[in-house]
């Protein structure tokens, strides 16, 4: 039996998770589930940024891969450090598209993930207009309601964290065209990149 869980484990390693995938609040991924940075999302990457500096954009990877215990110590730095708003922008270990080694935060080289410096915003405008070209979509996006607080900048609100335009996940080219010309960056729609994915059914946590 042991051997067979094993198994089990290698092979879904191996394999890696589909890149439709669904993580949230209600899909979570298993603690042995330690796959790595994606080899396809990375060369991905590499070609975005790659494109980014030709147009002036310097973009470098702030955060990317984070395997499940990864992701429980900067949960818990996160809520030492800021516990009232820890929960609107990390996600618990298992609930993180990082582990999927799929998702990267992106900064311009120098500063930390935040919206305030204008480098950052020419980089997260970028993004928006070109990141669905190599295959990425931003998985958090700026949505307006009419309910208060009127959007997600502070406060989850249509999306399950802050709106994050650092953070992009790789779900190949075709997927990342379809939600794009879906309209998921229009504010006003409420379209998100997560009605396309999928639960993991060959997975049990
Ligand atoms: N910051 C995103 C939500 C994460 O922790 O995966
Ligand atoms: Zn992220």
């Amino acid at each position: 039996m042991k051997l067979l869980v094993e198994l089990y484990i290698v092979v879904h390693m191996l394999m890696g998770a589909p890149l439709d995938v669904l993580v949230d609040a209600r899909h979570p991924l298993p603690l042995w589930f330690d796959p790595g940075p994606h080899s396809d999302a990375v060369s991905a990457l590499e070609d975005l940024i790659s494109e980014a500096g030709d147009a002036g954009i310097k973009a470098i990877v702030y955060s990317g891969y984070r395997s499940y215990s990864k992701q429980g110590s900067a949960v818990e730095r996160e809520w030492r450090e800021r516990p009232s708003t820890a929960g609107f922008y990390v996600a618990e270990p298992g609930y993180s598209e990082h582990q999927l080694g799929t998702a990267f935060d992106l900064v311009w080289p120098g500063l930390q993930v935040e919206f305030s410096d204008p480098r950052n915003e020419q980089l997260y405008i970028w993004l928006e207009e070109n990141a669905h070209h190599f295959g990425f979509v931003l998985s958090y996006p700026y949505k307006e309601i009419e309910g208060w607080p009127y959007n997600n900048r502070w406060m989850p609100q249509v999306t399950e964290f802050i709106h994050e335009p650092w953070h992009i996940r790789y779900v190949g080219i075709s997927l990342a065209e379809e939600i794009f010309a879906a309209g998921y960056l229009d504010p006003q729609n409420s379209v998100l990149p997560q009605d396309y994915y999928q639960p993991w059914a060959g997975i049990s946590p």
